[in-house]
């Protein structure tokens, strides 16, 4: 099939590449000029496990197309795929105005009947009928309209586009269905191909056991498949992330009460957790969840929810338990140096949102970062991906110094906090690095490092709830 994708984010430039990998022929559409020239020469503009080999290796063979010209594309594909933003407004609504520059666009350049347009972006409930409207005012031709909601994360993208646990495909097309299923279909026999390969499968799922347990090959391709209604199409996505965004919030909130007792957070969510119908993914306590989409997904579902008459007031203390984890953390700093903390040195370790993504967008480390140097004399960071982009966002304190290695972050430290858990963290030599520090303290946020043997080496050590 040919295939145009609008957008070339995490989402559209990963659904692309693997789309072409699989040998479909793919344009990737983007307004961003720069994005689509480092896209042309063969490398992501983000980093993303494998996503890098994908992209160099279907730019080279011209399976993928990197283009800026809908008039190029679209006339030359059977179906769209709209995968741009849809940033939260000034209210927290989520908005829809790229997707329906979007589908303006591909609807003015639709030369035949029966064209696909898939919505992969994350919409509110409720946009139909706008879609609808836009599409009619600018073809006559016949299209045909579906909502594919996407559940990719970063840093297991590639992976979770090859192998989704479910495909959620809301039509009332069913010649659009049938030809989606095809296309899936496609693509789950490359990724069975592929993913037995060992090299390539390390290289693919690096990161994606990070918060989940391993994807159930023996779910047949048609049983992962799962048609719905338009409507409901559009409210599964932002159920899903607010489910999981509430998960990771119960936990944090149990490790408060933990905090203040003899409880410890992992046994009681590893005790809960053995229960199949709780489960043990996505309940790990700690700083908290950001990046690019909870935070959204939960405030858009908590405006969209209003829309139709409900107040989620569950959810709004979903988002009050997570930016409480920030305090904790500060109060942990502050209690352990009390009036001297103006004079202390303080080690950062990771910037990103969470490990295998250089992605900073609302991370809690970065909020870390920016609540705490108001009282320290310095905050020295590192991330092994993300430096260039919390540079960005940290530009305006002047008590922040970057460190270049790991020696260089702990080197007079009085106090190292691990506030994103990359791999590389968990195995330091700390017996080494405790020697480069003034004071052997470790604030580990993310409940990753081994504490006894932390405190063997004579480091005093803290989690959250532990
Ligand atoms: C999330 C969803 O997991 C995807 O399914 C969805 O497609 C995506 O949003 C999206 O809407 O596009 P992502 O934001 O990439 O993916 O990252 P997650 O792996 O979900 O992690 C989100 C945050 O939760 C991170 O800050 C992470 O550190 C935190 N987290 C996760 C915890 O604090 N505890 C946990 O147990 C799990």
């Amino acid at each position: 099939m040919r295939t145009a994708i609008i957008g070339s984010g995490y989402l559209g430039l990963t659904t692309g590449a693997v789309f072409s990998a699989a040998g479909h022929q793919t344009y990737c559409v983007d307004i961003k000029p720069t994005l689509i020239k480092t896209i042309k020469s063969g490398t992501p503009p983000f980093y993303e496990p494998y996503l890098d080999e994908l992209v160099s290796q279907t730019v080279s063979n011209k399976k993928l197309i990197p283009t800026l010209s809908y008039e190029e594309a679209i006339p030359n594909t059977d179906i769209s795929f709209v995968c741009v933003d849809t940033p939260g407004d000034k209210d927290g609504n989520l908005s829809i105005k790229s997707v329906k520059a979007a589908i303006t666009s591909i609807s003015k350049n639709i030369e035949k009947d029966n064209h696909i347009i898939v919505i992969k972006s994350t919409v509110p409930l409720g946009t139909a009928n706008t879609i609808q409207t836009i599409i009619q005012e600018n073809t006559d031709k016949k299209v045909h309209v579906a909502r594919n909601p996407e559940f990719l994360a970063e840093g297991s993208a590639v992976f979770d586009t090859l192998l989704p646990d479910r495909i959620i495909i809301g039509t009332d097309s069913n010649y659009a269905f049938n030809q989606l299923c095809k296309l899936f279909k496609s693509i789950d026999n490359y990724a069975k191909k592929i993913i037995n390969e060992e090299n390539t499968r390390n290289k693919i799922m690096k990161f994606s056991k990070t918060y989940r347990s391993k994807f159930n090959y023996s779910i047949p391709f048609e049983n992962r498949v799962l048609r719905t209604n338009t409507a409901s199409s559009e409210l599964i996505k932002m159920t899903a992330n607010s489910y999981l965004a509430m998960k990771i919030s119960y936990a944090n909130a149990i490790a408060n009460i933990c905090e203040n007792s003899d409880a410890n957070v992992n046994e009681v969510l590893e005790g809960i957790g053995r229960d199949p119908r709780i489960g043990r993914d996505f309940l790990y306590a700690g700083l908290g969840w950001g990046g690019g989409c909870f935070p959204k997904d939960v405030r858009g579902l908590i405006k969209n929810a209003q829309n139709y008459g409900y107040k989620f007031n569950l959810l709004k203390e979903v988002e009050n338990i997570n930016n409480f984890q920030i305090d904790l953390a500060v109060n942990k700093v502050k209690n352990l140096f009390g009036k001297q903390l103006s004079k202390k040195t303080i080690t950062i370790l990771g910037l990103s949102y969470k490990p295998g993504t250089n992605d900073t967008r609302k991370s809690p480390a970065i909020k870390l970062v920016k609540y705490i140097s108001k009282y320290v004399k310095k905050i020295k960071i590192y991330d092994p991906k993300s430096l260039e982009n919390a540079e960005k966002q940290l530009e305006n304190l002047d008590n922040i110094y970057f460190a270049s290695n790991i020696e260089d972050v702990f080197k007079e430290s009085n106090l190292a906090i691990l506030a994103t858990e990359w791999p590389e963290f968990l195995s330091l030599d700390f017996d080494h690095l405790k020697d480069l520090m003034e004071d052997n303290i470790i604030i580990d946020t993310r409940n990753s490092l081994d504490r006894h043997e932390l405190e063997s080496l004579g480091f005093t050590y803290t989690g959250i709830g532990i």
